[in-house]
């Protein structure tokens, strides 16, 4: 029933090393069929830390995942299983064992398509205690952050909003996340990464290496309202 016939670009990466010791990528796109019923399986997995909609928690600990794009998604979990993405809470589970490519369409399509919402919907009368209950429980916000909101806007339109979209929502079908509607310590951590070359970032020395806290600071206080 759930099975659905789009197909979902992966690229899937192998890189060798060639005799001249440099790195060579090779890059194969590969069709997959998507299977939500199935992607909400392995979610199970996932919300042990992620939570049962992806909506991440312990205050960014484990960002959210609900509504990022699927690409996005296959993407960093290729990353996290060729240890480019380092990181050791979520490694174990990434290994082909646990989470064999073939199923990565499923999982990032299932994910992609949970959406959150930032308030409580006026119920129709005929709702039951518990389909309330389910639709509180997608109820997500990411809390205001201080700063100056006017500054933020600014270096946000400047320099990030070419790549991460108007407001911070990202662009669907792109490798781009959202930034609205993530944890700002999440992000915070992982504009640390960038800086520290733990993550890659297109730019990261340009973008983040000489920003002062402040400014920082200002980004992540707009970013905290985007998603009102
Ligand atoms: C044991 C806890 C744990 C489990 C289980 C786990 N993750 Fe994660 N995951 C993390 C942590 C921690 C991070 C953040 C890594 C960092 O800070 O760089 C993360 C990051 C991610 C990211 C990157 C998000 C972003 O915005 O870049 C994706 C995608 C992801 N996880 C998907 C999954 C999926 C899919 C599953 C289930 C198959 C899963 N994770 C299971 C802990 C976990
Ligand atoms: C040239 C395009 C581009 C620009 C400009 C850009 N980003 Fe990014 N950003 C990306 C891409 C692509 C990724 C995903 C990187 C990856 O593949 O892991 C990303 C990832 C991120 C992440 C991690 C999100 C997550 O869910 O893990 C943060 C935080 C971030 N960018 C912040 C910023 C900020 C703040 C700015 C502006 C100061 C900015 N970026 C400008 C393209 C861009």
């Amino acid at each position: 029933m759930f099975k659905v016939i789009i197909v979902l670009f992966l690229l899937v990466s192998s890189s060798y090393a060639a005799e001249t010791e440099t790195e060579t990528e090779t890059e194969t796109k590969v069709e997959f069929e998507v299977d939500l019923a199935l992607g909400e399986e392995i979610n199970e997995l996932c919300a042990g830390c992620h939570g049962e909609f992806g909506e991440g928690g312990k205050q960014g600990e484990y960002p959210r995942l609900a509504g990022l794009p699927a690409g996005y998604i296959a993407q960093q979990i290729q990353l996290f299983k060729d240890e480019k993405r380092k990181n050791m809470p979520i490694r174990p589970y990434t290994n082909e064992r646990e989470l064999p490519v073939e199923d990565v369409p499923s999982f990032s399509a299932y994910l992609a398509q949970i959406k959150l919402l930032t308030k409580i919907p006026k119920f129709d009368d005929n709702a039951t205690a518990y389909e309330k209950l389910l639709i509180a429980k997608k109820v997500f916000n990411i809390p205001k952050v201080e700063g100056d909101l006017e500054l933020g806007e600014e270096l946000y339109v400047d320099d990030c909003q070419l790549c991460h979209g108007k407001r911070g929502w990202g662009k669907e079908d792109s490798d781009t996340p959202p930034l609205a509607g993530q944890y700002t310590e999440y992000m915070l951590r992982q504009i640390k990464d960038f800086v520290n070359g733990a993550r890659w970032h297109e730019y990261s020395e340009e973008l983040f290496s000489e920003m002062e806290a402040d400014e920082l600071q200002a980004i992540m206080a707009y970013l905290s309202i985007m998603d009102d």
